[in-house]
């Protein structure tokens, strides 16, 4: 069974030949003695046309498949110039592999996207879905290629950890259902209590391992799932999102931006090139300015600025916020927004943040006041990463992680990357699925997400 993709990509080697196709049916018309069903196969987004005739045995049971119904068809590809369509199987025989309902939800019209979350296993096979889950594939494997190419090390960091990377409390605690008195089959150990001896939770971020191995590898990336109990029921936030993390030795500030720069371009590019039939039904059904967007972001820089500059520019338009602008305080949507959706115009890396409102393992500066910390901002959606050069130096680390009263213990292993052969480094997060949200124009996280966790939703 040939896949519509092989089909459409080298149709010169099927038209007027014989293909056997399998999908699910999109449409189905008929006359008395002929009819049309178009079917799509998920390989390839286009759909196929595919004529039937009442030569064939089961015309009846053909003429009246509904929408929704898997068959199996083989025939002749035949070019048809004058039609919408470049080209159409004409069947000689149709199997049904599986019939339908007539209650099946996804009839021949738009729905929309609030109903199709209510239905997380069959919105895959809706036209939006099937070009957000290609492309949202696409981008994992841009990434990958991207960092495989510079000799990055791919690092799998675990989900279960005992300390807190961002130090925001925002975990979700990790416990066992009652064990019984079950004793342990090996040893003695007694895990009745807390499974690793320990209070543990799920990761927030994969960094602080991330950087033990790059001061192993030099270059190392993660991605992987992580997991955040915030209290922010956006668009933007959920609970499961998975994040991709670079970590880089003898690295400062500089280079952060400049592979961050790259790698957003890099996987814009990938996908430009490789769902073009995606991006041409989200341009123009989901985001107007899409592919204008995309495309002009590969071709040009993104913008830099302070923290401090940004809160200067935003504090002259405070009257336009909810909530008002002074420096100390932490940017919100509508300030990164208005940034880089009014000021700029493209994506904008704010630097230096102070040092209050970011994490603990960031780098200070000479100020004393802030640390060398860059977000990225975009159009539509504002914070897509985050990063900064790491403190490196001992003293300064144990000095920030002491004033903010952290338990030592815990990161005793993050404080001997810093004894043993310390170096400048640094490394960035990219949310994931804000980077679909991008790439595609979807402007609801819990659409990018194939089953999505946000507060009070964890269907299937
Ligand atoms: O800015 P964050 O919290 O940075 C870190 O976790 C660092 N450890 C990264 C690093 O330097 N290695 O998160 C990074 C990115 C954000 O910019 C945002 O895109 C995304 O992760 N993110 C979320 N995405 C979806 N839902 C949430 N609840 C998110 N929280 C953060
Ligand atoms: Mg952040």
């Amino acid at each position: 069974i040939t896949g519509l993709r092989d089909i459409f990509l080298s149709k010169e080697e099927y038209l007027n030949q014989e293909v056997c196709v399998s999908g699910w049916v999109r449409s189905n018309r008929d006359s008395k003695n002929f009819g049309f069903l178009t079917i799509s196969d998920g390989t390839f987004f286009t759909p196929l046309q595919v004529v039937y005739h009442d030569e064939m045995a089961n015309f009846g049971e053909i003429a009246k498949l509904g929408v929704g119904a898997a068959v199996i068809v083989s025939g002749k590809l035949i070019p048809t110039p004058e039609a919408k369509q470049e080209f159409e199987l004409q069947a000689v025989e149709i199997s049904v592999e599986g019939e339908t309902q007539p209650d099946y939800p996804l009839q021949k019209k738009r729905h929309s996207l609030e109903y199709l979350r209510t239905i997380p296993h069959l919105r895959p096979r809706t036209n939006t879905f099937q070009a957000v889950f290609r492309i949202r594939s696409q981008i994992a494997y841009a990434i990958h290629s991207f960092f495989q190419e510079r000799g990055f090390v791919y690092v799998h960091t675990p989900l279960i950890t005992a300390s807190d990377a961002e130090g925001a409390g925002e975990m979700f605690e990790v416990t066992t259902l009652p064990l019984n008195d079950v004793p342990m089959k090996d040893g003695c150990v007694d895990y009745s209590e807390d499974f690793f001896g320990k209070k543990t939770s799920l990761t927030v971020s994969g960094q602080l391992n991330g950087e033990a191995f790059a001061q192993a590898f030099r270059d190392i990336y993660t991605f992987g799932p992580t997991f955040r109990a915030e209290k922010s029921n956006t668009q933007r936030h959920a609970a499961e999102f998975w994040m991709i993390e670079p970590e880089m030795a003898f690295a400062d500030l500089d280079d952060v931006m400049f592979i961050a720069e790259d790698m957003l371009k890099y996987i814009i590019q990938y996908v430009l090139v490789n769902a073009p039939e995606e991006l041409e039904f989200l341009n123009q059904f989901v985001d107007k300015g899409l592919l204008e967007r995309l495309q002009h972001i590969v071709k040009s820089d993104f913008a830099r600025v302070s923290y401090t500059e940004s809160v200067e520019m935003l504090e002259k338009v405070n009257d336009r916020f909810e909530y008002k602008v002074k420096w100390g305080s932490d940017l919100q949507t509508e300030h990164e927004r208005y940034l880089t959706e009014e000021i700029y115009k493209c994506p904008v890396f704010v630097t230096d943040y102070p040092k209050d409102i970011k994490s603990f393992y960031m780098k200070l500066n000479e100020d004393g006041k802030t640390v060398a910390a860059v977000d990225c901002l975009v159009p539509g959606i504002g914070e897509i990463i985050g990063g900064s050069q790491r403190e490196d130096d001992l003293d300064k680390l144990t000095k920030r992680m002491q004033e903010l009263n952290m338990n030592m213990e815990d990161y005793q292993f993050y404080l001997d990357l810093r004894k043993y052969g310390s170096t400048r480094h640094g490394g960035f997060g990219l949310g994931f699925e804000r980077a679909v949200m991008y790439i595609t124009g979807m402007s609801n996280i819990r659409d990018v997400l194939p089953f999505p966790r946000t507060v009070g939703n964890c269907e299937l």
